[in-house]
C-alpha cells in the first residue's frame, strides 16, 4: 500500500513510500482510509528517532474492510473515523474498536477526518472548566484546529466565548462558529474571564492566567508558539487572588467522545473547521501551511473522496 512515511532526511520528515500493509490485532478492525488529517502536534513536533519507515497520524476515516476478530465494533463496509497513535497516513490502518466511531450518510465521511485528536481534546478541555453557562471563557490559539472546535464547544455549553488570534485574517469565520468576540492576543482582552483554553503557551498563557477571575480555571492544552512560560506568581497573587492552571493531556480511548462529536455534526450543532483540503500527494503544501499559520482549522487530505 502507499503511505506517507517518517523520513529524517526529507522536509517535515516525511516521504511518500511503499509499505506493507498492517496486521490488526485481535480488537482491531482493518481500515480503507479515504482521508487523513494533519494536527500541530504530529508535524511539528514529531521526534526525529522514530525509525525511518514508520508509518504516522492519528486522524483518519474510512470504511471498514475486515471487523475485530473479537466481534468489537461495526461489520465490514461501516463507514467509521478512528483514531491511534500511528498508522493513519495511509491507504489502509489497523485501529482499536474503541478508538472509532460510526459516520451517518449524512455526512461527508473524509470531512470527518478533521475530528479526533482537534476536537476530542477541545470536548474535553470545555469539560475540565467545570459549568460555564453564562460565564466568560476565552479560547487562544482560536483560529487553529483545536481552537475553532473549542469556541464551538464551549458556545454550546453556554459561555461567552472570547476567541483570541494572532492577527484579523486569522480571525475569520470565528463569530459565525459563536465567538462573542476575537480579541488579538489576551493582552486585549477587556475584564477578567471565568475559563481559558490555552492552545499557545508561553507569553499568551502568561498573560491569559493573569486576567481570571478569582477561582477560574486555564486548562493549558497546547504549546503551539514554542515559548517556555514564565509566571511571576508575586504578581498573580496580587492580581487572580485565586486561580489554577491545570496541565491536560487528551483522555483516550475516545470512541465514546468521538461519537458524540459526530452527532453534532450530523445536528448541524458543529462545523467540521476545515481550512485546507486537498489531494494526499500535496501533503507537503499542507504541513508548510500548518506549520506556519497559514490554515484556519484543520487540513485534510484524501486518498479518495467519497462525497461525489
Ligand atoms: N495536550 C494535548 O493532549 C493536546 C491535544 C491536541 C493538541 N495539543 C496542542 O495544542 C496546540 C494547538 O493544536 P492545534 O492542532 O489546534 O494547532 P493549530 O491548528 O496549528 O493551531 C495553533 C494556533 O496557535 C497559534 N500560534 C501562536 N503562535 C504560534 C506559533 N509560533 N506557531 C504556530 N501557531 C502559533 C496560531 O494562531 P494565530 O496564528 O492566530 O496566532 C494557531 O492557529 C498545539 O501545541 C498542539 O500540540 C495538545
Amino acid at each position: 500500500m502507499k503511505a506517507l512515511a517518517h523520513d529524517r532526511g526529507s522536509p517535515h520528515m516525511l516521504r511518500a513510500a511503499d509499505a506493507p500493509a498492517p496486521v490488526p490485532g485481535p480488537s482491531e478492525a482493518l481500515i480503507e482510509v479515504v482521508s487523513f488529517s494533519f494536527n500541530f502536534g504530529e508535524v511539528a513536533f514529531r521526534v526525529p528517532d522514530l525509525p525511518d519507515g514508520t508509518i504516522p497520524g492519528w486522524d483518519a476515516a474510512g470504511i471498514v474492510v475486515t471487523p475485530a476478530a473479537d466481534g468489537s465494533g461495526p461489520p465490514a463496509g461501516s463507514r467509521v473515523v478512528t483514531f491511534g497513535w500511528s498508522g493513519a497516513w495511509a491507504e489502509q490502518r489497523a485501529v482499536d474498536t474503541a478508538q472509532l466511531a460510526v459516520v451517518p450518510d449524512a455526512l461527508d465521511l473524509g470531512a470527518t477526518a478533521a475530528l479526533p485528536v482537534a476536537a476530542v481534546t477541545a470536548l474535553q478541555a470545555v469539560r475540565r472548566l467545570g459549568p460555564i453557562v453564562g460565564r466568560r471563557v476565552l479560547v487562544t490559539g482560536a483560529s487553529g484546529g483545536v481552537g475553532r472546535y473549542a469556541v464551538q464547544l464551549a458556545r454550546l455549553a453556554g459561555a461567552q466565548v472570547i476567541a483570541s488570534v494572532g492577527n484579523p485574517g486569522r480571525g475569520i469565520g470565528l463569530t459565525e462558529l459563536g465567538a462573542a468576540e476575537v480579541i488579538i492576543g489576551p493582552e486585549a482582552l477587556h475584564g477578567r474571564v471565568f475559563g481559558v483554553i490555552d492552545n499557545v503557551g508561553g507569553r499568551q498563557l502568561a498573560d491569559a492566567y493573569l486576567r481570571l477571575e478569582s477561582g477560574g480555571t486555564v486548562v493549558a492544552v497546547g504549546k503551539a508558539s514554542g515559548e517556555a512560560t514564565t509566571i511571576d506568581f508575586e504578581e498573580a497573587r496580587m492580581r487572580v487572588d485565586r486561580g489554577r492552571i491545570e496541565t491536560f493531556v487528551i483522555g483516550t480511548p475516545l470512541g465514546g467522545d468521538l461519537a458524540e462529536l459526530v452527532r453534532f455534526a450530523g445536528r448541524g450543532d458543529l462545523d467540521l473547521a476545515i481550512g485546507w483540503r486537498g489531494d494526499w500527494i500535496d501533503y507537503r503544501q499542507a504541513a508548510d501551511a500548518l506549520v506556519n499559520r497559514g490554515i484556519r482549522g484543520k487540513a485534510v487530505l484524501d486518498i479518495r473522496r467519497t462525497d461525489g
